[in-house]
């Protein structure tokens, strides 16, 4: 060989191995580019794919840390969105406080509903503080508690007026005051005729379309329109001096108080919440004050229903008839040059009730013990106040055709029906009451022996007592005829820590346009709904389960601060017209 040849070879060689070792430093270089490329599309592979050795170590070593700290940003990033996507979702009472606070610049709440959310009663001698069966204190209660605040209400117990000051005044929870009860004194004939009458014997049923006919009264009449000025009273009274207050009115009782209150304080941000449905207007239109009441209301800078449905029906009775503008698209109301805004705010619960470190545990022995209790081994659950509307005797019946079509399970599972006593003062709801014990007496005589298929129980119950039985229960049933929400539905959900127990919901219930993992079932459909009973006994626990968590992060998401805090946006935006050459705050009382 030459030493031409020989340096040609050398220089190939050289040529070559300059070449291989750029093809592999290549390769490495893009090894690293791809497990980079990779690790930023967040799929990060091992970095033993690295080079560990060799020219581009350091630099592989670095980008692995490099990768590694933007993995751990990321994940941080993530989690605090996760937290803040929580926190804009779930209302608390520090939050609705704080809400509050805001919109009203520190103006203090003044509620006004005819239910009392405590009643002091004399029983044996002594006085006992009760806590009233109504969804709306279940519903306002916590919105009182968290802000503060006064309610305003009848003063019915017959201890009332023993137990509070001069004025009526008290500080409540009375185990730990957070905020003012002021009971309003009635003379009993106006108690009658207002509450009795023309409330639950004429507006009750003529909203509830549960096949009721309502009975309206002139007497009647005048002794609504009479305690409504009361209550006008009571209100300006409290808001006296008060600049711009804020006044939450509630419930059918009292329609004509917002336009009462405007009429003297046009600087008052009035809102009146609805909780009952609100029927179409051929329904409403059989009511002889039709106008009346609706003027009264359109005081309200804002009118709230639980339903979408029930805000359109409203706007439908208004267009029909009252002189008024009615704008569907903003959902507003304006009469002599004032508005008001229609909207829906479904009612809910105060979510995190009763903390516990083993839900699963605590729900285990509930079950066990109403087991004992009523020697059944599987339990449906209801809760109601005894009112026509509730659908206790078709839920019994439906009861009834499970064991028709269900024999093997006479004796084995047990209704446990918690019937508050409600509106005794009225014959007809005697009467319901004494019908709902004939029917359960009837349907436990037919299929005797062993747990009963429905044990009744009509005395008041507290919340701890009345959580137990949801908690032991295989089922829930809501079987209202008709109900603007109903609470006990979410009450049922709220309660169910373990995540556990399947809920049977009323179509005809508000609750059911939110609660779509319920059993939704005609409650006039005694087969469709004995049928959800025997789906619930033979439910698989994973369908349980996911049925209930579902249900819970509605509820959850959904509860009472949210609907409270709605509210307060909406009445906090309220335009109010100029002051006028009046003083602010001042009422010509
Ligand atoms: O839900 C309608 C309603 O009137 C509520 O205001 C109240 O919670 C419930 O019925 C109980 O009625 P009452 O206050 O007549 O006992």
């Amino acid at each position: 060989m030459t030493n031409l040849e020989t340096e040609a070879l050398a220089a190939g060689g050289a040529l070559a191995a300059f070449l291989a070792g750029r093809l592999l430093l290549i390769r490495r270089v893009r090894r690293v580019e791809d497990w980079m490329r990779r690790a930023r599309r967040g799929e990060p592979p091992p970095a033993s794919e690295l080079p560990g050795r060799g020219l581009l170590a350091p630099l592989a070593h670095e980008a692995a840390r490099l990768v590694r700290s933007l993995i751990d940003a990321r994940a941080v990033a993530e989690q605090e969105a996760r937290l803040r996507q929580l926190g804009d979702s779930l209302w608390t009472p520090e939050r609705l406080r704080e809400h509050v606070r805001a919109k009203l610049s520190g103006r203090p709440l003044v509620v006004v509903a005819n239910r009392e959310p405590y009643r002091h009663v004399r029983r044996g001698g002594r006085v006992e503080v009760e806590t009233p069966a109504s969804g709306l204190v279940t519903g306002l209660e916590p919105l009182l508690r968290a802000c503060g605040g006064t309610w305003i209400a009848h003063g019915d117990g017959d201890a009332d007026f023993a137990s509070a000051d001069a004025s009526g005044r008290l500080r409540v929870p009375p185990e730990q005051p957070q905020y003012s009860l002021r009971r309003v004194r009635l003379q009993e004939e106006d108690a009658r005729g207002y509450y009795e009458g023309f409330s639950n014997e004429g507006l009750w049923p003529l909203c509830h379309i549960a096949h009721t006919r309502p009975v309206f009264r002139a007497a009647d009449w005048a002794a609504y329109r009479k305690v409504n000025e009361t209550f006008a009273d009571a209100v300006l009274h409290e808001i006296d001096g008060q600049e711009e207050p804020c006044v939450l009115v509630q419930d059918y009782h009292f329609t004509l108080l917002p336009r009462l209150l405007k009429r003297r304080r046009p600087d008052a941000r009035v809102a009146l919440f609805w909780h009952i449905p609100w029927p179409n207007p051929e329904a409403f239109g059989i009511c002889p004050w039709q106008k009346e009441l609706l003027d009264g209301l359109l005081g309200a800078d804002v009118i709230g229903f639980h339903t979408q449905d029930h805000c359109n029906n409203f706007l439908d009775t208004v267009d029909r008839f009252l002189e008024s503008r009615v704008d569907r698209a903003r959902f507003a109301v304006t009469r002599d040059g004032s508005a008001t805004a229609v909207r829906p705010f479904p009612i809910s619960v105060d979510f995190a009730e009763s903390p516990s470190e083993d839900p699963v545990a605590r729900a285990a022995a509930d079950r066990r013990s109403v087991l004992k209790e009523t020697g059944a081994e599987a339990i449906v659950v209801g809760v109601d106040r005894l009112d026509y509307t509730k659908g206790i005797l078709e839920r019994f019946r439906a009861v009834e055709r499970f064991f028709e079509k269900n024999p093997d399970w006479a004796g084995r599972l047990t209704l446990v029906q918690i019937g508050a006593p409600s509106r005794g003062g009225l014959q007809d709801y005697r009467d319901f009451a004494e019908r709902v014990r004939a029917e359960a007496a009837r349907v436990n005589a037919r299929f005797g022996g062993g747990a009963p298929p429905i044990s009744l129980r009509t005395r008041h119950h507290t919340h701890e007592e009345i959580r137990r039985y949801y908690r032991s229960a295989d089922a829930c049933l809501v079987t209202s005829l008709h109900d603007g929400m109903n609470l006990v539905a979410k009450e049922f959900v709220a309660s169910r820590d373990d995540e556990d127990g399947v809920l049977i919901l009323s179509r005809f219930a508000g609750a059911a346009r939110e609660l779509r993992d319920a059993l939704i079932v005609n409650p006039y459909d005694v087969d469709e709904v004995s049928s959800a009973i025997a789906a619930t006994i033979g439910m698989a626990p994973n369908e349980r389960a996911l049925r209930m968590t579902r249900l819970r992060r509605q509820v959850r998401e959904n509860n009472v601060y949210r609907w409270a805090a709605d509210q307060i946006t909406e009445l906090a935006a309220v335009r109010l017209p100029a002051p006028s050459a009046t003083a602010p705050g001042a009422t010509a009382l």
